[in-house]
């Protein structure tokens, strides 16, 4: 548990990673995220020469499916293929994000493990107001666990 502006953040260790094109932005995230003591596992890109946002994507992605930890985020130039690519492993529910609202209500309906963002679409201050919301919100539960077991139906 850590505290973020009187609120407590759930999550007790996520990981992070970009490609190049989402560097920029992971590094103001990564700096929020040590400002505010989350502990985080920093992968993928660690400069801004190119890579290929599918690995990172496997990498992170495979820190949650491996127990290590329960969140994480990626971010690649515009947050579409690097959530693509996640959303192709078993048991990720990775989530585009551009704002707040849904940062809060992909966590509150969709359980989503993963907040996506676009390196080239979004500023710092709005990204980190979204992974403090996405830590921070409980997934509802009810008929939104109906939803989100049909989708892990699909995996089938
Ligand atoms: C890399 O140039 C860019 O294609 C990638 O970061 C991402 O935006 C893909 O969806």
């Amino acid at each position: 548990m850590h505290k973020y502006g009187g609120i407590e953040i759930m999550s007790e260790k996520i990981a992070i990673g970009s490609d190049h094109a989402g560097y920029g932005l992971k590094c103001e995230v990564v700096k929020w995220l040590r400002e505010n003591n989350v502990e985080f596992i920093e992968m993928g890109c660690m400069d801004g020469s190119s890579c290929d946002y599918p690995l990172v994507a496997k990498e992170v992605c495979g820190k949650i499916t491996d127990g290590t930890v329960n969140k994480a985020i990626l971010i690649c130039g515009t947050g579409i293929g690097i959530s693509m690519a996640a959303n192709k492993i078993k048991g990720i529910r990775a989530a585009l994000c551009t704002d707040a609202y849904t940062a809060k209500y992909t966590r509150l309906h969709n359980d989503a493990n993963v907040l996506c963002m676009g390196g080239r679409v979004t500023g710092a201050g709005v990204a980190c107001e979204m992974v403090e919301i996405f830590l921070n919100t409980e997934f509802e539960g009810g008929r939104h666990q109906r939803r989100v077991d049909l989708i892990t139906d699909l995996e089938k």
